[in-house]
């Protein structure tokens, strides 16, 4: 079984082995999450590295990774298991072509593990035998009161209950991150439950490290001038900020187009790999772009 970090350091080391740049700031709290055994909540902005740093950790200590993916109008039972009812169906009616099936041996069967479709968080609470899993509940600000009541019951004792087969308790709790986007504000006691952690974007030179991780063929220059206009940009009012996510995304574009340095022509060409909302693209293409550009390579410039 894979061993936890023993330190920050560690911990930061690892995830930059992963590919992840974590600030000493996030390092910690995910260091102390996963010594003590809390779950770790971490909020932000979309396409900061919330869910990414989940697959991480997983990736790091070579765990599974668990994703239960919020929505509106999740339920408990669905995020939990599920009886497979087609396969249920058949399972009667061979029975019954059979003839003169055992009705309650019948029974029995259908409610067995054979039926069961087990969903994230009961394959969170069984055995592993690499060692517990990586739970991500990943934008569990998207779910309702209800489901979060539930999932506070479910991560305070490691614990579910299928009624036909009785309580399945982990022997060793899974390392659950949970993610909000924060469209709404989760409640307080989940939260009380979690070491929190804001994940903020990233500063210059935080990002030009990300890129270097993540799209390695850029040149410096390029990626200085992608981090110092993205980072321009989300000072802009604008509907949606362009995340980390957005920025790798824009740097590939990029270099596909053979782009050495930014131009206000290829900005306007290629907004649509940073921004996501046509009012945004019209604020900012043509006449804002270029200003944007040339704040940025000003601040680029040697003092
Ligand atoms: N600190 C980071 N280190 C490396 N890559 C990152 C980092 N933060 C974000 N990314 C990149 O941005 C992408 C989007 O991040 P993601 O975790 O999906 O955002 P979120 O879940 O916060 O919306 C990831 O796939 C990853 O490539
Ligand atoms: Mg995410």
């Amino acid at each position: 079984m894979s061993d936890l970090p023993v330190s920050i350091d560690e911990t930061i080391a690892a995830l930059a082995a992963q590919n992840y740049v974590c600030g000493r700031d996030l390092g910690t709290v995910a260091y102390l999450s996963l010594r003590l055994g809390k779950p770790l909540f971490l909020e932000g902005e979309a396409g900061v590295g919330k869910t990414e740093i989940a697959k991480a950790i997983s990736a790091m200590l070579g765990r599974r990774l668990i994703r239960l993916q919020c929505f509106e109008g999740l339920d408990a039972s669905s995020a939990i298991y599920e009886w497979n009812f087609s396969a249920q169906m058949i399972a009667i009616r061979t029975a019954e072509a059979a003839g003169g099936a055992d009705r309650a041996k019948l029974q029995q069967e259908l409610f067995s593990e054979d039926f069961l479709i087990r969903r994230p968080l009961l394959e969170a609470m069984e055995p592993h035998p690499e060692g517990p899993p990586v739970l991500l509940i990943d934008e569990v600000d998207r779910t309702d009161e209800p489901f979060e009541a539930f999932l506070l019951e479910a991560l305070s004792d490691f614990q579910v209950t299928i009624p036909e087969l009785g309580p399945i308790r982990a022997a060793e709790p899974p390392i659950v991150i949970l993610t909000s986007n924060r469209t709404r504000e989760v409640h307080d006691a989940l939260k009380r439950r979690c070491l929190y952690h804001w994940v903020d974007y990233p500063s210059f030179a935080r990002e030009m490290e990300i890129l270097r991780a993540r799209v390695p063929e850029a040149t410096e220059t390029l990626s200085e001038e992608v981090v110092a206009f993205v980072q321009g940009l989300r000072g802009q009012d604008l509907f949606k900020t362009p995340g980390v996510a957005e920025a790798i995304d824009w740097a590939r574009c990029l270099i596909a187009l053979d782009t050495v340095s930014l131009s206000p022509e290829v900005i306007s060409d290629t907004l649509g790999g940073l921004l996501k909302y046509q009012d945004d693209i019209t604020r900012i293409a043509g006449a804002e772009a270029s200003r944007l550009l040339d704040e940025a390579k000003q601040r680029l410039a040697p003092a």
